[in-house]
């Protein structure tokens, strides 16, 4: 069985317009993050197909489970407000000096759900992701993250 995991690691310069301008969206998110325990701000931009972006961040809570990450956050906004649109890309970025500066790492169950959402609308999604250096790894698919995702196929679970 051949598994891949290909990822690029781009310098944010040699990005779009519309590229940089997502990441920034996502900056912005992060910047309004609830992250009082952890002081760990994640944000994240999902762009729909339409152009439309939708911006999440963590929410954190003191009975710690309660809360969720940055990444889940736009994605369920987004499935929530426009459920017929497909996600074209999404930027996920950690500006926190709690995090290493080079690279941004979502967690498992937020690559089980990018993995869903693009099997469930038939296309990738195409993922930026950044700390606070200017590099940033882009994947063009949840698939490159999470090789061996948790899935259904014809009601068989996978
Ligand atoms: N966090 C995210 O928002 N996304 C991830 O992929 C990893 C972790 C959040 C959850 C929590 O609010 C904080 O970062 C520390 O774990």
């Amino acid at each position: 069985m051949a598994v891949t995991c290909e990822v690029a690691l781009i310098n944010s310069q040699n990005l779009s317009k519309g590229e940089v301008e997502l990441l920034g969206k996502a900056h912005e998110a992060a910047a309004n993050a609830y992250a009082p325990y952890s002081g760990f701000q994640v944000g994240a931009a999902v762009r729909l197909k339409s152009g439309t972006v939708v911006l999440g961040n963590n929410q954190e809570n003191i009975a710690y489970p309660s809360g969720l990450c940055g990444e889940r956050v736009a994605v369920f906004a987004a499935g929530a407000q426009f459920p017929e649109e497909e996600i074209e890309s999404i930027a996920i970025v950690s500006p926190s000096p709690l995090a290493v500066p080079d690279a941004f790492m979502p967690c498992g169950s937020c690559r089980q759900v990018l993995r869903e959402a693009e099997l469930r609308q038939k296309t990738p999604i195409k993922i930026y992701l950044q700390a606070r250096d200017e590099v940033v790894m882009v994947s063009k698919s949840a698939s490159n993250l999470l090789p061996f995702s948790f899935t259904i196929q014809n009601g068989v679970f996978k």
